[in-house]
């Protein structure tokens, strides 16, 4: 109600406007009819021209830059206090022009749930991980879960994220592989694309981020990384093209680092050449938050919006226009781009009706990606599923299994229905010396019990917990029991690496456990990949990344085979980190002092200024280990199933693959087959890449033809001189299994 009204009163004073300006030009004018740009009818283009032809230079100014982030800086001036004062309570506010219909940006972090709910007092569902979704290599799951997101945005009054993270996991440690898809370019970029397809759907406008090899957060504001244009557009670019090209993003977020020397907000060729040029991008470049540093350099070089304040594109963009370093095209190219895409997604059309959060259908929807995005690691002389009508005793140990299950940290936290489960100690605030950490405090567990969803499924059991805090204590526990489930945890957040051992002593407890029981499972709440030096003593593992709101639940189901695991692993899990392409962490060592980011007067820790070399150049993740000829712990694409599957019947040619898959066990089951590729020794490529793949559910014994066509956009390579994709010909083969290690169809094609 509150909505039209306010509608109204605009169209009311717009025709005011209107009259009065055609009073004064002699005009007649339909004092009734709303103005042009409101007309659905035309172009998003063609609206974006109409209003801005009634805009000032000022109004254009204003949707250019920031109002600063309210909560947690304060604000630089009283034009930004006043600004606040209409914040949404996100982590971006753009105010609108009321006088021309055209309403406030309100952004909100949303990665894995609406971010910072507490600051409103508003619940958010808390998704599993992006990492979960990429394990589930289903895109179509990715648009509900998109879609779901998008819902809670709406319902809370926001009409823009700032999701869309599909940073390649080139660095297996990167704090922030929670938020992203894994590291291959094509699952990655198919699953971001269905994911903020499903947000836009909503009539939110989606982002993609943080563009561009953002790959680690150690010294995120201040690293060079250095890497060949040909790997880039075949690596960690190809995501993103492929992500905006299924999504139509109306935002693109450059990143912090500099990429070849140039920062990611002011990079003509990632922003003007590839971006907007060769991928004909028609939305806007927004910042990160405080990764703008220059007002010309970065206008010219692409940048259309400065996020979160108006350091670069307030006052200084408006001079640099009156003196005409900035020409006012460019200035009316950033705010077409705006306009336009707030059109074309319609979010002046269909202003945001704020109603309250469907709980239920949220926690429904993330217990189903929990359950499709786990991951069955190992399961020795079946030791899953656990019968309920068996199973006497079961030792419940570590991670506060009792109580909770881990989220991710950063700019992408949800805020916790009741609070953490487990009130955060200083120690644990302060652990690995994140740069938010002191800002955003440490690991927050949501309060979905595994224990309790356990005893729920076996009620007949004896299950007691046990918090792993004395190794000896639980191994006592788990000698007295049949089955010992240990839950290890690695708590992650933006700001900050990881090593790839889990921290504290959950390996020795792990030992201790698996030493006093043989029948050990361990269950993994982990951000992404982690070491595992026990696996050979444990008898089953199950990797259920950030479970989301209901993680206990789903990790029961999975546990007591109430639900068949399919998911299969979207990052490659090293047997140690001297197999990685980079041993260390870049920076890692290095000291760090407080350096401000231009958002109000917070500093943050940051080594000095360093390069970061990826010469491993196309080899990322599994095409490293298999050009090295290196053993994996588990490889991307691993997964078991409770059930078995038989591949056969492989008939391959460039442009579709057809075989048969048939479960051969006696428990229906999902199965992702897997396409990969070898190109000709020519095109002098890694020995092999994913083009294609489809999760298969089938019955016991049933069989199915599955038929994949080949984009030869997966098939190609990028030919820097050419500027362009190039299909190289001559002889391929085609693999195809369960995994990227398993293939056991094998073709040969010939490219013409
Ligand atoms: C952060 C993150 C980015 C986030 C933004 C707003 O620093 O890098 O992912 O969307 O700032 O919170």
């Amino acid at each position: 109600m509150r909505n039209r009204i306010t509608e109204r009163c605009g169209w009311l004073a717009i025709a005011c406007l209107l009259a009065a300006s055609a009073l004064a030009q002699r005009r007649p004018v339909n004092p009734v009819s709303a103005p042009a740009w409101l007309n659905k009818q035309l172009s998003p283009d063609e609206r974006a021209d109409r209003v801005m032809a009634q805009m000032t230079l000022d109004e254009k100014i204003g949707l250019v830059h920031g109002t600063g982030l309210p909560g947690i800086a304060e604000p630089v001036d009283a034009e930004e206090a006043a600004a606040q004062l209409h914040s949404n309570g996100g982590a971006g506010l753009v105010p609108g022009i009321p006088r021309l219909g055209i309403p406030d940006l309100n952004m909100a972090d949303s990665a894995v749930g609406v971010a910072r709910g507490a600051f409103r007092g508003r619940y958010s569902t808390l998704m599993p991980s992006n990492l979960a979704l990429g394990a589930s290599w289903d895109p179509t799951l990715a648009h509900e879960y998109g879609a779901l997101i998008g819902r809670e945005l709406r319902d809370q009054g926001y009409n823009m994220s700032l999701a869309g993270g599909v940073n390649l996991a080139r660095e297996p440690r990167n704090g922030r592989n929670f938020e992203y898809l894994g590291e291959d370019p094509i699952l990655a970029g198919k699953m971001v694309g269905q994911y903020i397809r499903g947000i836009q759907d909503q009539k939110v406008i989606g982002d993609i981020k943080h563009y561009a090899l953002n790959d680690q957060e150690t010294g995120r504001h201040v690293a060079n990384v250095n890497l060949d244009k040909r790997a880039m557009r075949e690596t960690d670019l190809l995501a993103f093209e492929i992500g905006l090209r299924d999504s139509g993003a109306g935002a693109v977020m450059c990143s912090y680092n500099r990429i070849n020397g140039d920062y990611g907000c002011e990079n003509d060729y990632t922003l003007n050449q590839v971006l907007k040029k060769a991928w004909g991008f028609q939305g806007w470049v927004i910042s990160d938050w405080g990764a703008t540093h220059t007002t010309v350099k970065a206008a010219l070089a692409g940048l259309d919006q400065e996020q979160p304040g108006r350091v670069y594109f307030g006052a200084a963009l408006k001079k640099a226009i009156e003196s005409g370093e900035v020409p006012m095209a460019r200035l009316d190219d950033m705010v077409h781009r705006i306009l336009r895409t707030e059109f074309a997604v319609g979010i002046v059309d269909n202003p945001s009706v704020t109603k309250v959060v469907d709980v239920f259908a949220g926690m429904e929807a993330a217990r189903k990606v929990a359950e499709q995005g786990s991951v069955l690691l190992k399961n020795a002389k079946g030791a899953l599923p656990l019968d309920p009508a068996t199973v006497q005793s079961i030792a419940v140990i570590g991670s506060h299994a009792d109580v909770g299950v881990l989220s991710g940290g950063g700019s992408a936290q949800v805020d916790p229905p009741g609070g953490n489960v487990v009130p955060q100690s200083k120690r644990e605030a302060g652990n690995g010396g994140g740069e938010l950490d002191a800002l955003l405090g440490g690991p927050v567990w949501f309060p979905s019990s595994p224990l309790k969803s356990i005893r729920a499924l076996a009620p007949e059991a004896k299950a007691e917990y046990n918090s792993g805090d004395n190794p000896a204590e639980a191994a006592a526990l788990a000698r007295r029991s049949q089955v010992a489930i240990v839950f290890v945890n690695q708590p992650s957040s933006e700001g900050r690496d990881l090593s790839l051992s889990l921290p504290g002593r959950q390996d020795r407890l792990v030992q201790a456990v698996a030493a006093a029981n043989p029948r050990t499972i361990v269950v993994l709440e982990t951000g992404a990949a982690v070491t595992m030096p026990w696996i050979d003593q444990v008898s089953a593992a199950v990797e259920v990344w950030f479970p989301g709101i209901s993680g206990g639940e789903a990790i029961a189901n999975i546990l007591f085979g109430k639900v068949n695991p399919s998911g299969k692993l979207p990052l490659t899990f090293a047997r140690s980190e001297a197999d990685l392409p980079h041993p260390q962490v870049a920076g890692a060592q290095s000291s760090m002092s407080p350096i401000s980011i231009g958002i109000g007067d917070i500093q943050i820790p940051q080594p000095p200024p360093f390069n970061i070399h990826y010469t491993e150049g196309l080899k990322v993740g599994y095409k490293w280990f298999d050009a090295e000829d290196k053993q994996p712990l588990f490889a991307f694409g691993h997964g078991l199933s409770y059930t078995t599957f038989e591949y056969s019947q492989l008939r391959a040619t460039g442009k579709e693959v057809v075989f048969t898959v048939k479960n051969t066990g006696r428990r229906a089951g999902a199965e992702i087959a897997q396409v990969y590729a070898a190109l000709p020794a020519a095109a002098n490529e890694p020995p092999r890449r994913l083009v294609a793949w489809e999760k298969v559910t089938l019955g016991s014994g049933e069989a199915r033809t599955v038929t994949l066509k080949l984009d030869p956009l997966h098939l190609s390579v990028f030919n820097v001189a050419a500027d362009g994709w190039q299909l190289v010909p001559g002889d391929y083969r085609i693999f195809v299994g369960g995994s990227s290690r398993n293939t056991p169809l094998i073709a040969a094609i010939k490219v013409p």
